[in-house]
């Protein structure tokens, strides 16, 4: 019998991807499709005095200009405009007012019959503004941050235990030192964009690149009063989000009033440089603090984290819960404060909070065991937990011990000399370091339908999204195993908001969510073939019960005899059915009871031109934990382009802001670096065995996030053992090197 789970399967999507067949939300084409180009604010804050579009209007080509001024109506509470991921806080609206939030604020639409003429008008576009000061400067603001705590945020510090600070001043041995992460961006492939189809009688049919088709839905519906059959959202494919596509974009917005405004089909489509004030990493200031016994036991840690949110929303994540649930630790302390700044709400990107706290916490860690003298591994053991220290719960699995265990052989690490710059390679000084990761295993409420028909072909239907993971394939692994049948034989169809619920496809919790949807509708299913065989004349299920059955190899089949079979098609014929349509919705059972997390173990090795300073990352090893693998040819594909996103991390991303005028002003492709093909060298991804049947029935855990976890880290770490000099705000450049 085969089993689909656990095979390494190529994307099922993949040749749609290759040939070009698959298309993305600007690929969508009708006749008389208007196009939108956005005319944005130079200035950061202020109000806009007036707009004269006079100009832009007499060119050939212009339909409309839309402005605050006279757009078509949109709700007016703040209420309206929140999407099920929306932080605390009033959201941005898009035209809405004259108010100028954040430089890049969309201030007119501009619509024309070809998107050249759109842009070209949007340069004639005379808007005078009234500039107030601004401030966009973290380390301007830290001293005015405000803590995050108590009721209002969901997303508060963990409890403190003990007495941090007592227990820092009496340490043997203490590390306190600050790490800064700075503004980063997604970057995605696919720019934003929205492809709105305006079907008559004012309903549309929105094409949105879109981490959530129905969380778009049930927000433009809110946005602009609209009943939910008027308005369907569908993103089969998405070149790529990491985040940036969690919350409806302002772009959706703006092509939907474009539609309703000239009742006609509407693109719009943003620019790389426009993308740049959508969302972002929030910059980050961590302070760290830990004392350790002269054994290496750690007695006091203290994680403080204070980041970007913007004057009207308060964006937050959990930087600093790893720090109390990694390691034992009796004496704990933390604090994630916000800094408000006139720029637009940062958002999630991969995840979110343990990018940019594991960062701080496993630098911090690596600092300690230099003044420990101890290796930088043994510290890790040494303070292992077995329960989450935060929660004082087991996990439902957690075998860090074997990344560390695994990890650690497949690199060498044995052969590590402690002494920072005492391992060369020619003229380069070579640098080992390790860290650890850590990133939630959760799972959401998300319902699948499936209709299965006689000839042993199933549509497997939600309304996830595929954001480039390999959601698909998996889907069609799982139910390929689940209903007995070939997995050539599966269609999926997912990205559209008239298909089953789901949640947003983020936090690494969609293949765990939609496993399970998939497993509970198969299982109607199997009950239903069940019920049907026993109309067959020679039923061979009499005396069984519905969960004595399987489906396998295009049959029902008695788990105890498999001699006792019965082939789906024959039993829908005993029926008198020639096709069977379930749903189900999974059912979680999230008690509180245990931690549920994914682990890793990264080691890395640089080699550091010792005249230049060059810093190349030479290998990676990353070892996961996540439970069981569903495919491991596109989870090793998540990890390692996790991995590169951890080179870029600690070796080169950094969103620059020209303070003076409050703008990000490296905002494209060619000045926000990235790695590159040959800045990325070995990469070997293990998966540790991790059993789990308390998580839940599959024992999955996603393998999204983990990935990019703990990765900056190890190779911040390397290179202070390469060269001696600890270097603490990311990107590490060969002129921080040099200083
Ligand atoms: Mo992920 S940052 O939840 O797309």
């Amino acid at each position: 019998m085969v089993s689909y789970i656990g095979m390494p399967t190529s994307r099922v999507d993949g040749r749609a991807k290759v040939t070009g067949a698959a298309k993305y939300a600007a690929d969508f084409n009708v006749p008389g499709l208007v196009h939108g180009s956005v005319v944005a604010s130079p200035i950061a804050k202020g109000r806009v005095r007036r707009i004269d579009a006079t100009e832009a209007l007499q060119v050939g080509g212009v339909v409309e200009v839309l402005t605050h001024a006279n757009r078509p109506r949109m709700a007016r509470s703040d209420q309206a405009y929140k999407d099920e991921v929306a932080p605390d806080g009033s959201p941005f609206r898009p035209l809405y007012a004259d108010k100028v939030h954040f430089s890049g604020q969309p201030i007119a639409l501009v619509l024309a019959e070809e998107p050249e003429i759109a842009r070209f008008a949007g340069s004639l576009v005379r808007v005078e503004y009234d500039a107030e000061p601004h401030v966009t400067d973290l380390l301007a603001r830290r001293d005015q941050s405000f803590a995050v705590g108590g009721d209002t945020f969901a997303l508060s510090p963990a409890k403190p235990r003990g007495d941090a600070v007592k227990a820092f001043a009496g340490a043997d041995v203490r590390h306190e030192g600050e790490y800064f992460v700075p503004v980063e961006h997604h970057n995605p492939m696919e720019l934003f964009a929205s492809t709105v189809i305006w079907e008559g009688n004012g309903k549309l049919t929105v094409h949105d690149k879109t981490q959530g088709v129905q969380n778009v839905q049930r927000y433009l519906c809110s946005v602009f009063s609209m009943k939910s059959d008027d308005l369907r959202v569908v993103s089969p494919f998405v070149g790529g989000a990491f985040g940036s596509g969690l919350r409806p974009q302002y772009q959706v917005v703006l092509a939907v009033l474009a539609a309703r405004a000239l009742k006609r089909s509407v693109r719009l489509v943003l620019t790389r440089q426009q993308m740049y004030a959508l969302c972002y990493r929030p910059g980050t200031i961590a302070r760290l603090a830990l004392g350790a016994k002269r054994s290496g036991a750690l007695d006091a840690v203290t994680h403080e984290a204070i980041a970007i949110t913007s004057q009207y929303e308060e964006f937050a994540r959990k930087d600093t819960i790893w720090a109390g649930a990694l390691y034992t630790c009796p004496n704990t302390k933390f604090a994630h404060k916000l800094a408000r700044l006139d720029l637009p709400t940062p958002s999630d990107m991969r995840a979110p909070g343990a990018a940019t706290g594991i960062y701080a916490l496993e630098c911090a860690m690596d600092e300690l065991a230099v003044a420990l003298k101890l290796d930088p591994l043994q510290l890790r053991y040494r303070n292992y937990s077995d329960r989450d220290q935060n929660a004082d719960v087991p996990f439902t699995s957690k075998k860090l011990s074997e990344c560390y265990r695994q990890g650690a052989e497949a690199f060498g690490w044995a052969k590590r000399n402690p002494e920072p710059r005492a391992m060369r390679d020619g003229r380069d000084l070579v640098g080992w370091g390790m860290a650890s990761g850590v990133w939630e295993a959760l799972q959401m409420e998300t319902a699948a339908r499936i209709v299965l028909t006689a000839n042993g072909h199933a549509e497997i239907a939600c309304a996830a999204c595929d954001i480039g993971t390999g959601t698909y394939t998996i889907m069609a692994q799982v139910a390929a195993d689940m209903l007995g049948v070939p997995l050539d034989n599966i269609t999926i169809r997912l990205g559209d908001s008239t298909l089953p619920q789901s949640p947003v496809e983020g936090g690494s919790w969609m293949a765990a969510s939609v496993a399970h949807a998939i497993a509970a509708t198969a299982g109607e299913i199997r009950k239903e073939l069940w019920r049907l065989a026993q109309n067959h004349p020679s039923n061979p299920f009499a005396g069984t019960k519905p969960e004595d059955v399987a489906l396998a190899d295009g049959k029902i089949m008695s788990k105890q005899e498999a001699h006792r079979s019965l082939a789906l098609a024959d039993a829908m014929r005993a029926g008198g059915v020639d096709r069977i349509q379930k749903q189900r919705s999974t059912d979680f059972k999230d008690d509180s009871a245990y931690a549920r997390n994914a682990h890793s173990a990264i080691f890395a090795e640089v080699k550091v031109d010792e005249q230049l300073g060059v810093i190349r990352v030479t290998r990676v090893v990353s070892a996961v934990a996540a439970g069981r693998i569903l495919n491991p040819k596109t989870a090793r594909s998540q990890i390692a382009g996790g991995v590169v996103w951890g080179i870029g991390m600690a070796l080169h991303e950094e969103t620059l802001i020209d303070h003076h005028f409050g703008r990000m002003i490296n905002a494209d492709f060619a000045e926000y670096h990235v790695p590159v093909s040959a800045d990325v060298h070995d990469i070997n991804v293990i998966f540790v065995d991790e059993p789990d049947d308390i998580i839940n029935p599959l024992g999955i855990k996603g393998v999204g996030e983990i990935g990019i976890v703990g990765v900056a880290a190890a190779i911040a770490n390397a290179i202070y053992h390469a060269t001696g000099k600890r270097v603490r705000d990311l990107p590490i450049t060969l002129d921080k090197l040099q200083r």
